[in-house]
């Protein structure tokens, strides 16, 4: 087969940046290693920048994102007791806004099958290659037979674990990692939201966060130990643990049921640099990871997203620039998102390392935010989402 851009993996990076191509008339084909159904069925986080807000509507997918997503003006930070809205409107004039990533995910899926573009799902043995040439090329099987597309460039949004990074030489690249002494225990449950905001909390007992993904549906997560086993956490143990973390107006009124995902995930930051090797671009997770205390995970893969689409829609009307300057413009967005994801997570989860001194400085900071419009301000404008470059 061949094609002016192969994607490789359609999760929300590959899938997006496809919807983005189509409009533009680029001719693209998506390889997916897994199903449909399990490209949906994974749970992840859900805080649109009003920056991906309008890249989904520039997609043409954004009609059900503003019928059923909830735009939030602010959100809660709660420690020592005490509790302090951040009024991102006020403070920025902008909002985000509470929609899934997986609702996100089924919208572009059936954008792209109502406009007929080709993704091929169920694909073994995906493999890159010539991207050092000009006829970059993905190879895979399905169904038992050998396929090979050829294209003119390779975009690698195949998330943390893909082929495309893994397919780079060693020389080429440089990565940057902090990996998290902790995990985050979340649990989904039909149960109304304690809160019409999200709730963000340091307890001595942890961190512990309290969202939605609607108004019948809530997301709750809290601090836990990297070697804890999902097992060992009951439904009730989990509710409990959260109403010692929640300011107690809330645990009384937090209403619980059972439990319809729940799991752990580790919490790390990861860069590579540069983003773009010869004819093969890497966007989203194939890139980097955000601890998702920021909620920037979805957010930053939009960006990039963003800024690879238009470069393509440039090297096809005839300028290189924007190919040429992606990974220079990407990372710079990146490297803001990483330190506020960092940032927020260190000012927000229990180190038992760093002993009392640290849990002070905490504290300390805590006390400034909320003291100081400029520091919220400083905040509000990092979690509604910095421009992307360029
Ligand atoms: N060949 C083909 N597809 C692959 C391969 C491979 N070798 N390896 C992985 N994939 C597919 C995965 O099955 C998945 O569907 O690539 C897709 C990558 O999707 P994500 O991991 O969701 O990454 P991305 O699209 O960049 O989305 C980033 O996901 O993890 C969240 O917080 C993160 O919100 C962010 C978003
Ligand atoms: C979520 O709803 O899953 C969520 C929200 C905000 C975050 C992280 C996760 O910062």
């Amino acid at each position: 087969m061949r094609t002016q851009v192969a994607i490789v993996g359609a999760g929300p990076s590959g899938l997006l940046l496809g919807a983005l191509l189509h409009k533009a008339g680029i001719d693209h084909v998506i390889v997916e290693q897994r199903s449909p159904d399990y490209v949906l069925g994974r749970i992840r986080a859900g805080v649109l920048e009003q920056v991906a807000v309008d890249l989904l509507d520039e997609a043409g997918v954004g009609a059900r994102l503003h019928a059923e997503g909830l735009p939030h003006d602010g959100f809660d930070l709660c420690f020592d007791g005490r509790r302090h809205r951040i009024d991102l409107h006020a403070l920025t004039g902008k909002r985000v806004v509470v929609y899934g990533q997986t609702e996100v995910t089924r919208d572009l899926m059936d954008h792209r099958a109502a406009v007929g573009r080709t993704t091929v799902y169920d694909a073994d043995n995906v493999a890159v290659g010539g991207f050092d040439t000009a006829r970059p090329f993905v190879t895979f099987r399905q169904g038992g037979v050998e396929q090979r597309l050829e294209a003119d460039f390779i975009a690698g949004c195949d998330g943390f674990h893909g082929v495309c990074r893994a397919s780079v030489p060693g020389s080429a690249i440089q990565t940057f990692e902090k990996v998290y002494p902790f995990g985050w225990l979340g649990v989904l449950a039909d149960v109304p939201p304690v809160s019409h905001e999200l709730i963000y909390g340091n307890s001595d007992r942890g961190f512990m966060l309290a969202s939605m993904r609607s108004k019948t549906r809530s997301r709750y997560y809290v601090q836990c130990r990297l070697d804890e086993k999902v097992e060992a956490w009951s439904d009730d143990a989990f509710w409990d643990e959260l109403k010692r973390r929640l300011p107690a107006a809330d645990a009384e009124r937090l209403v619980t049921g059972p439990s319809i995902e729940k799991s752990i995930a580790p919490l790390r930051s990861f860069v590579t640099e540069p983003m773009r090797f010869g004819r093969l671009f890497l966007a989203g997770d194939a890139a980097h990871i955000v601890p998702p205390t920021g909620a920037k995970g979805l957010n930053l893969a939009a960006s990039d997203v963003a800024l690879l689409a238009r470069g393509f829609i440039e090297h096809y009307a005839g300028s290189n620039e924007g190919i040429d300057r992606y990974s220079e413009r990407a990372l710079s967005r990146v490297w803001k998102a990483e330190r506020f994801s960092w940032w927020f997570t260190s000012l927000m989860h229990q180190f038992p390392e760093t002993g009392g001194f640290g849990a002070k400085m905490q504290l300390a900071e805590l006390d400034y935010l909320c003291g100081s419009v400029a520091a919220q301000t400083v905040m509000a404008e990092n979690y509604v989402g910095l421009p992307i470059p360029g």
